[in-house]
């Protein structure tokens, strides 16, 4: 029986129950056999929940780079790693092999230490998915540097936020971006967004769309001629276990985005065993996640996890619609693809076009077929197993998030029998717990509460980037000893589990996490409104869509309503990006609040929903007259 790679149910239970009777001892195993160390842990785990503080492998030395690279050469030097496959379906696909991504990433570490860039230092990474920016990552990585990547579909003050909270010393970026016909203007908004960043020095420029831009003397510079000139080695910097290895931004509840940090060694450990489990990669097979790496389904799933077992792994600069809803399926025959990962979203985006454009394609490479991001409806389960999968590819549903840093809930494939809507059971090591309101386990099967971590695992999030106190309060104060999700779930007869949704007020609009907050926040900045709520409501297509209800100033109410709805979806665009614009936006006369003055959110979800039930003692409001106010005027 190996621990790294399970084979069949009978193994995942024993591996399971191995990992949670002697949990270092299965962990340091899997680390000892399948990684390259400069130098061994003194201790496997020590954590204590209460501060919180959690350590993997102390004492251990390694850069990843050479778990993901060097380290593949002898044998691999002329395999792929990245199979890059540009927007244009017109324009050829790029293998890089294993031998390429090395001299272009050393290439690349070269010319940030030729900028001034040491171990410790903060890189921002602003590009769309082009093979600079998996090499940008992997570059940061080699020389310690910790890297920021900031989805390149965020607006400039979005991208500022993050930039200034952990004072990035250098970004790389592109003059442009395509993203189906479109281009996008990516220079002007690093441009716009460093207006406010005292904190860059260095701007590096790559070519991509050939665009008229404008580089400020001093500061900015066009990438290519320094790689050209740059030397194919540079030695990895020798990291410790725990040191940051990247940065990356999440959507919080509340306040600004949280810059969630992942450390080196627990991270490449876990990414790299759940890669191989969760999609059952062979030798040879080539693997393609549809995710961007500016999430964190890209970081693990594109790039470090499908590296750190030598795979071949395809990154796909383009959108679904583009040239046709045929895309994904014309990229699965043309590459042969065997392990193909998406989003609930696209999936139900695609099933709505006509079938045509999955039955022209040949996909009988396909073997495993993946999920992430949000609840997969049951309709989009079957067509994804219907037409795409033909009916003998397993669906790993894969729950995890940015803070767990690798899946934590899935099905193992050909193993775990699945059910649609079930992400299933716990990866071997992760200890799920169902808490009720009151801060209690609830124990045994068929059972609902709110999902927990009880035992730490190597890819945890370690901080929030310059706010300890704001990690242990989003994620360990809500129940003694346990990591909270923020996630519901539901765990069935027996003993599988179904992720219900969010609790709180994260609200997930086609797989993207968004706080609701700063999008309030952008709305109230508009002067004609006195504020707003913002909650999700069910969308076919998009999982979730939000709907604003938004109270407008007196001198705001002779405004024209349609063109106060564009301006307010234009200041969430300025402020966020087009991701976080409102479906719906209801004016009303005011919003439901407790004594306290608390908006009640929960009302205004059920009227949303078109749920008009219980809606509870609503004579203990502030102002119970605008609940009936806002029902009559409900969209
Ligand atoms: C949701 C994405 C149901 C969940 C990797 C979680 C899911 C949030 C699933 C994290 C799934 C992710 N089924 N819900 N299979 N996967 N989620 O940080 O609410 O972008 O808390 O990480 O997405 O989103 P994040």
């Amino acid at each position: 029986m190996s621990n790294y790679h399970i084979k069949n149910l009978e193994e995942y239970f024993n591996v399971y129950r191995k990992s949670i009777n002697d949990p270092e001892g299965f962990w340091e195993e899997v680390a000892e056999e399948h990684f390259l160390w400069r130098r061994r842990w003194d201790n496997v785990l020590s954590w204590d929940f209460s501060k919180p503080e959690v350590k993997w492998f102390d004492g251990a030395q390694l850069n990843i780079t050479e778990n993901c690279i060097d380290r593949h050469l002898a044998t691999k030097a002329d395999q792929t790693a990245i199979l890059f496959e540009p927007n244009n379906p017109e324009a050829e696909a790029e293998p890089i092999s294993y031998q390429e991504l090395h001299d272009r990433v050393n290439q690349m570490a070269n010319v940030l230490k030729s900028k001034g860039i040491q171990k410790g230092d903060r890189v921002c990474i602003y590009l769309p998915m082009i093979p600079e920016l998996a090499i940008s990552v992997l570059a940061c990585a080699r020389i310690g540097a910790v890297h920021s990547v900031v989805f390149a579909g965020f607006s400039s003050s979005a991208l500022a936020a993050r930039i200034n909270d952990s004072e990035c010393k250098l970004v790389i970026t592109s003059d442009g971006s395509y993203r189906g016909s479109k281009t996008i203007d990516l220079k002007g908004i690093v441009d716009e967004a460093l207006e406010t960043c005292k904190c860059v020095e260095n701007v590096l420029v790559t070519n991509r769309i050939d665009s008229e831009i404008t580089m400020k003397e001093g500061r900015d510079e066009w990438l290519q001629p320094l790689l050209d000139m740059a030397s194919k080695e540079c030695k990895a910097e020798i990291m410790n276990a725990e040191d940051p290895l990247f940065i990356l931004y999440t959507s919080g509840s509340t306040g600004s985005p949280k810059g969630m940090v992942h450390t080196c060694g627990g991270y490449m450990v876990y990414t790299a065993y759940t890669f191989k489990n969760v999609f059952q990669y062979k030798e040879g097979d080539v693997y393609w996640c549809t995710a961007d790496i500016g999430w964190i389904t890209g970081h693990s799933y594109i790039v470090y996890g499908p590296l750190a077992n030598g795979a071949t792994t395809v990154m796909f600069e383009g959108v679904p619609s583009y040239p046709d809803f045929g895309r994904f399926w014309e990229i699965v025959e043309k590459h042969k693809v065997n392990q193909f990962y998406t989003a609930p979203t696209a999936i139900r985006a695609l099933a709505k076009e006509n079938l045509d454009f999955v039955d022209r394609y040949d996909l009988s490479s396909l073997k495993v077929l993946g999920t992430v991001g949000e609840p997969i409806n049951e309709e989009a389960w079957h067509w994804y197993n219907d037409n795409v999968g033909k009916q003998s590819c397993p669906i790993v549903d894969t729950w995890w998030q940015t803070e767990t840093g690798g899946v934590m809930i899935s099905p193992i494939p050909f193993s775990t029998p699945t059910i649609p809507t079930f992400a299933t059971l716990p990866i071997p090591g992760i200890q799920p717990a169902l808490m009720d309101e009151n801060g209690k386990e609830i124990k045994g099967n068929q059972v609902e509460g709110r999902l927990c971590v009880k035992f730490p695992w190597p890819s945890m999030a370690r901080t929030i980037w310059g706010n300890h106190e704001r990690y242990r309060e989003t994620y360990f104060s809500a129940y003694e000893n346990m990591y909270f999700t923020g996630d519901g779930a539901r765990r069935d007869a027996v003993g599988y589990y179904r992720i219900t949704g969010r609790v709180d007020d994260v609200i997930i609009v086609s797989g993207h996490n968004l706080g609701t907050a700063p999008i309030e926040d952008a709305i109230n900045e508009h002067p004609a409104v006195a504020e707003s709520a913002i909650v999700g409501f069910p969308h076919e297509i998009k999982g979730n869509a939000l709907y604003g209800y938004v109270t407008l100033k007196e001198t705001g109410a002779d405004r024209d309503q349609e063109n106060l709805k564009k301006e307010i979806n234009q200041l969430i665009t300025e402020h966020i990006g087009p991701i976080a614009k409102l479906d719906k936006i209801q004016f009303t006369v005011g919003l439901p609040k407790t004594r306290s003055g608390k908006i009640m959110r929960r009302i205004l979800r059920k009227i949303a929903h078109n749920d008009f039930s219980n809606l509870g003692d609503t004579s203990t409001l502030l102002n119970p007259e605008v609940v009936d106010s806002i029902i009559e005027s409900r969209l």
